[in-house]
């Protein structure tokens, strides 16, 4: 059996991915994107430095391994040559480590503009999304009317099928929004000239990867946002336009399922959630906003507040399902030092009866009540721990606790932002 690990959040995105991520790269040759763009933010801080990538996996990060922008990414080029710039200036080396996949598809500013719209006319029940472009790059793929990294080096191709997709949405910006057309040559051009650029990075990574597989080389799939998220098993519509989850990893890497050996899901030792959409744990009172300024709780994307509640087990163990998650890593144990006393949710009240799973139409209900059981919180700091005998007893009470709600093994506890905050439970 291989080592081959799909790393997935398992809550609304932001559960402190890319910390572990970075952890868990220094055992692996390949770590691969496969799905969503410039919307997701990976914090990383080294010795003390911050590191926010948007596109490009961590692995970029750490010396000799290689990073894949998998065929699910949606990749907006004028992002990601941002991101190298900023990288380089900070001394890591970019070249013949980073591999952008052919097929995958390209954000434009024509759905930069559209995302615009569609979010400016849902008035009170906006996704909430990043404005990316993320959204309408996706529904074009999906419409075939998507524009690949591949067409950039076919110019006459390119040319055609930028005139047509351009002409197709300026009918859209200028009956509907009374604005003024987007001009496809001034796109033509620009994009030529990221082309260019970005062209020392692209392959066939199928090729890639299959030869890696062969060569027995240790693959990572890293994964953005969360399960909650995702767009067939989040909180629909209130979801990004990507399969989040492990499945998405086959498809979005370009590799068959059947590499892919372990799933290891990472959900915080509490729930937040950036965006509109049901979060029934959510606290609008002081402890919400404890959590919020104690774990930092700000978009690496957009620097939006999030919002903040208590563990939430339903949706918890909704997504350990759907991804198959072998075992956990909890993250930001640190942020409920202070806590007298913690909730764990466990179920729902919806209509006066208790439901122990994720129901399907929590948007449609909007009434809904968390049941909570309650801890005592352990009001010792955490962030300077290391070994599993350091733990105080009432933290390992709720760990276990929560191991045994979940039905799921907790393998490590992060309990601070830096690579050294870490505590290995096996
Ligand atoms: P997405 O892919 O966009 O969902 O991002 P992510 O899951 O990588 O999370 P993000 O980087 O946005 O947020 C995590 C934040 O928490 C970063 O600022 C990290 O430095 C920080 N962080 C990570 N682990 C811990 C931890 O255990 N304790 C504390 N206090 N902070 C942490």
């Amino acid at each position: 059996m291989g080592s081959n690990t799909c790393l997935v959040g398992l809550q609304w995105g932001d559960e402190g991915k890319g910390k572990i991520i970075d952890i868990l790269t220094e055992s692996f040759d390949i770590i691969v994107r496969y799905q969503g763009g410039s919307n997701a933010g990976h914090t990383i801080v080294i010795d003390g430095e911050k590191f926010v990538l948007h596109l490009i996996p961590s692995g970029i990060l750490r010396k000799n391994k290689s990073c894949i922008i998998g065929n699910g990414v949606v990749l907006d080029p004028l992002q990601l040559l941002q991101e190298i710039d900023e990288l380089r200036g900070k001394n890591i080396a970019i070249g013949g480590n980073l591999h952008i996949s052919e097929l995958a598809h390209l954000v434009f500013p024509y759905h930069k503009k559209l995302d615009e719209y569609s979010e400016g006319e849902k008035g009170g029940e906006k996704i909430g999304t990043t404005r990316r472009g993320i959204g309408p790059c996706y529904a074009d793929k999906m419409a075939r009317s998507g524009i690949r990294v591949s067409d950039l080096f076919c110019p006459e191709y390119f040319k055609q099928r930028l005139k047509q997709v351009v002409d197709e949405k300026n009918r859209i910006f200028v009956h509907l929004h009374g604005a003024d057309e987007l001009s496809w040559e001034a796109i033509y051009d620009e994009y030529l000239g990221y082309a260019e650029r970005i062209k020392p990075f692209v392959c066939q990574t199928i090729e890639f990867m299959d030869k890696a597989i062969k060569a027995k080389k240790r693959i990572l799939f890293e994964g953005a946002q969360g399960a909650l998220l995702d767009v067939d098993f989040g909180t629909y519509p209130f979801v990004t336009s990507s399969t989040v989850v492990a499945s998405g990893a086959a498809s979005g890497a370009g590799i068959s399922p059947r590499h892919i050996h372990k799933v290891l899901g990472v959900m915080k030792a509490y729930t937040t959630r950036v965006g509109n959409g049901p979060f029934p744990t959510e606290l609008t009172d002081k402890t919400g906003e404890h959590l919020r300024e104690k774990g930092g709780e700000y978009g690496a994307t957009t620097g939006r507040p999030r919002r903040c509640g208590w563990f939430d087990a339903v949706s918890a163990k909704h997504s350990i399902m759907v991804n198959g998650a072998d075992s956990v890593v909890m993250t930001k144990l640190d942020v409920l030092d202070n806590q007298k006393t913690i909730k764990i949710c466990v179920g729902y009240k919806i209509d006066g009866k208790e439901h122990k799973y994720f129901p399907a139409d929590l948007v449609a209900r909007k009434e809904y009540e968390p049941i909570y059981e309650e801890l005592p919180g352990w009001q010792e700091d955490t962030s300077k721990m290391r070994n599993v005998k350091d733990i105080p007893s009432r933290t390992s009470d709720y760990i276990k606790r929560l191991e045994k709600i979940l039905d799921v093994k907790i393998e490590m506890l992060s309990v601070g932002p830096d690579r050294g905050q870490i505590i290995n439970l096996v």
